[in-house]
């Protein structure tokens, strides 16, 4: 069977599929669009990460397309109804890079709260600025967690380990599920952002969170920052430059951007107490050789018919 792997994943799922017997491609200049309707004509199979958008119109030119292998979590680059129209599997890697994902959280959370970025760059540049920075402690203080799911939970356990007391918002769990992670569930978003003192996003990005953190939301976390290493649409992003830029909130860290790759029109790259990473959530090398072996081994399953797992 044909293999086409248009953004880069580990050695090691591409050696799985190949040693499995099948013909494996890789294209990882092709990011979607007329380039990939082309290139998809005779391939069975279709790997990628966050950078390849996947189309309706890819779907009605892949004849031979049985699977849509997804070497991570996220799933919205990847038009679901068109690949359920067309009989296609669309299988993601839920558990591997989740931990690489919640350490990640836990980094930026630091990073933001002490502005390492900001004062490696003054020393880097032969300036001593002891005295400018301020920074806050985590102990003591209270995350809202915004999505209790996988990664969610990571950061719960790990902010928790570190004195934290955690709130909870999330419409989709138990009240027991929360307070097994040691946290309070609290019903509405507003509410739960007005208790935190640090806010980390953790849903998917879906019609019902695009935006989800806007103007309002972001004035209810007064004073705080704001953590997103989910996906970029959920929080609107000129509301939180001018939170940030304005005071109403101490500073925000990010890892995803509602235009990727490079965000050079996006407001927040101009803000000085904005911590930004180019979308490195899932860049370890353990993360990176689980959810390619994991995606090689759903393609594999899919090709001999056996059940795909996915979430
Ligand atoms: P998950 O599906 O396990 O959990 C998502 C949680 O969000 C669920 O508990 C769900 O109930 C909750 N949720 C759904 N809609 C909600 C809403 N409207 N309000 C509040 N909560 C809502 O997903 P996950 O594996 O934990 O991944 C979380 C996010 O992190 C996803 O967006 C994923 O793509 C992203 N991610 C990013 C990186 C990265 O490299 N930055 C790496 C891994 C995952
Ligand atoms: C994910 O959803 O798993 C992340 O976007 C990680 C990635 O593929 O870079």
């Amino acid at each position: 069977m044909n293999v086409l792997v248009t953004d880069p994943i580990a050695d090691a799922g591409l050696d799985r599929l190949r040693d499995a017997g099948h013909t494996v491609e890789t294209a990882y200049d092709i990011e979607g669009g007329d380039a990939l309707v082309e290139a998809i004509e005779g391939v069975n199979a279709l790997i990628v990460r966050s950078g390849t958008e996947v189309s309706r119109e890819v779907f009605e030119a892949a004849d031979d397309l049985v699977i849509v292998g997804r070497a991570g979590i996220g799933v919205d680059n990847i038009d679901i109804d068109a690949a359920t129209d067309h009989g296609v599997i669309v299988a993601n890697a839920p558990e591997g890079n989740v931990r690489a994902a919640a350490e990640h959280t836990v980094a930026m959370t630091f990073a933001v709260a002490r502005s390492i970025p900001q004062a490696h760059g003054r020393l880097k540049d032969g300036e001593w600025a002891k005295g400018e920075f301020l920074g806050s402690e985590v102990n003591n203080k209270t995350l809202t967690i915004v999505g209790l799911g996988r990664v969610g939970q990571e950061v719960a356990k790990r902010l928790d380990s570190l004195g934290m007391d955690l709130v909870v918002y999330d419409p989709y769990i138990s009240e027991e599920r929360a307070e097994r992670m040691g946290a309070e569930l609290v019903e509405d978003l507003h509410d739960a952002l007005a208790a935190g003192d640090f806010a980390t996003i953790h849903t998917p990005l879906l019609p019902e969170t695009e935006g989800m953190i806007g103007e309002e939301e972001l004035a209810q976390l007064e004073g705080g920052y704001l953590i997103n290493c989910a996906r970029g649409g959920i929080v609107d992003e000129d509301a939180l430059a001018a939170a940030v830029d304005d005071g109403t909130l101490a500073g925000a860290a990010l890892d995803s951007f509602a235009t990727e790759p490079l965000p050079a029109d996006s407001p927040l790259l101009d803000v000085e107490d904005v911590v930004v990473t180019p979308h490195l959530g899932a860049a370890t090398e353990a993360a990176q050789e689980n959810v390619a072996t994991d995606t090689a081994d759903a393609v594999i399953a899919a090709f001999n018919d056996e059940p795909v797992i996915n979430a």
